[in-house]
């Protein structure tokens, strides 16, 4: 039994949006992606930290659903800023039911545990939405709210690891309030995504007040889940 992390699957397998046209480190991406997540069993655990399908609806996203609960081991689900089929909890829920998906579950205003490990996680925040001048401050908070909820979740926990799709720190800029509730609630470790191709280069990694901060967005790591733990 393993932890992993993996983020930013950009699957599409029931929409017309392959990675492959990027080039580089996309080409045939699904064929990495299957082989990455093949090497899981299934009493393995694998956190999907956004970006997870190009469907707009959960039925254009039906087959990428499928595809990786083909794959061994269970997953939880975080949104991404891409995931426009992501719906209320309620209704991923049912859906994944409906459609025998008992392998997918959703981190949503909640925590997993695994073993004494709490995994706790949200979209998060990005300098992308300041500087589009569109920040949303109503948004923003309840991005916090939902990080807040997940953490407080973690109640007991020996240890919280927390996943989110944008970075939280990042070359030029860094969120304040997402850090500041990672250290108030003593998260060990932030894994996070959304960083791509030569966007690479401007990920802050390592230990920052006592936190371990890691990019593992797909095209960073070879398609390959992250190793977190035993
Ligand atoms: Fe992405």
């Amino acid at each position: 039994m393993a932890l992993y992390v993996l983020a930013d699957t950009h699957l599409s397998l029931g929409t017309s949006k392959p990675m492959d046209v990027f080039g580089g480190a996309w080409v045939d991406y699904v064929s990495k992606l299957r082989q990455g997540l093949s090497a899981l069993k299934e009493d393995d655990v694998l956190v999907l930290a956004g970006d997870i399908s190009w469907g707009m609806t959960l039925e254009e996203a039906l087959p990428d659903f499928q595809f990786l609960n083909e794959l061994p081991g269970q997953k939880w689900l975080v949104k991404g800023n891409h995931d426009y089929w992501w719906s209320t909890a309620g209704k991923m829920a049912s859906f994944f039911t409906l459609h025998g998906l008992h392998k997918l579950h959703v981190l949503h205003n909640n925590c997993a545990f695994y073993g004494t490990t709490a995994l706790c996680g949200t979209r998060g925040w990005f300098f992308e939405e300041d500087k589009s001048g569109a920040h949303d401050e109503k948004v923003f908070r309840r991005e916090l709210g939902r990080l807040e909820t997940s953490l407080k979740a973690a109640a007991g926990a020996e240890e919280i690891l927390v996943f989110l799709h944008y970075p939280p720190r990042y070359q030029g800029y860094a969120c304040p309030e997402i850090l500041r509730l990672l250290e108030q609630y003593g998260a060990k470790a932030c894994y996070y995504g959304h960083l791509h191709a030569g966007s690479h280069r401007l990920a802050i990694q390592g230990a920052y007040a006592g936190i371990d901060f890691r990019l593992i967005a797909a095209d960073y790591i070879n398609f390959t889940p992250f190793f977190i733990k035993e």
